[in-house]
């Protein structure tokens, strides 16, 4: 896992934000308009751009083709990602593209996951309400980045989000542009 970016300044950043609702969230919502507003990554929204979830793979396969660091921004549902996010790695990570032969399109491109949770950070360790940290609960997300040649980054998490003030949301939310954007 890599806390600093290898890739040069002028690394193009996609941001793939996958809420399913996310005209009512709070924090996705918040972190996907401070990339907008700096205007320096591309900022995709899948579930807004497949209401049907039928996904143009050729179309999502040139977008990571002309981006060096790719995010999964999501809320954490069932220890995971929304499902949307699942049958987008199913479908678009394909044979020939992600792995196998000729499957290389991703190597030396970063991945860094981007997540919400409801619980406390402190629930998530042994003996905690959720009992794993989110570095074992994201290991699907670290393989697949390890086994298509992508430099996994370490995650960029808000939890507890009920006591994330307004305030300290605005801090979140530089923090985050900044780590997305390299720094
Ligand atoms: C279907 C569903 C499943 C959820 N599962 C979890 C979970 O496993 N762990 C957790 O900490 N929060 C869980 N939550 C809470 C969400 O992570 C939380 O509402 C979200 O991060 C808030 O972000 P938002 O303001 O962008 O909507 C779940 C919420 C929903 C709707």
């Amino acid at each position: 896992m890599s806390n600093h970016s290898n890739l040069s300044d002028n690394a193009k950043t996609l941001v793939i934000v996958v809420h399913p609702n996310l005209e009512s969230s709070r924090i996705n919502k918040r972190l996907a308009t401070e990339l907008e507003q700096r205007g320096n990554v591309t900022v995709h929204r899948l579930y807004e751009t497949y209401p049907d979830e039928k996904i143009d793979v050729a179309h999502e396969q040139a977008l990571l083709l002309a981006h060096d660091r790719i995010v999964f921004q999501f809320p954490l549902h069932w220890y995971s990602s929304p499902s949307l996010l699942k049958k987008w790695l199913d479908e678009v990570f394909e044979l020939g593209f992600a792995h196998g032969r000729g499957g290389d399109k991703l190597r030396g491109k970063e991945l860094l996951v981007a997540i919400s949770s409801g619980g406390a950070a402190s629930m998530f360790q042994a003996g905690g309400l959720h009992n794993y940290s989110y570095s074992e609960l994201l290991r699907p997300f670290q393989q697949t980045a390890n086994y298509t040649g992508m430099t996994y980054r370490r995650p960029f998490v808000v939890s507890g989000i009920r006591e994330v003030t307004d305030e300290q949301l605005e801090k979140y939310a530089v923090e985050y542009a900044e780590y997305v954007e390299g720094y």
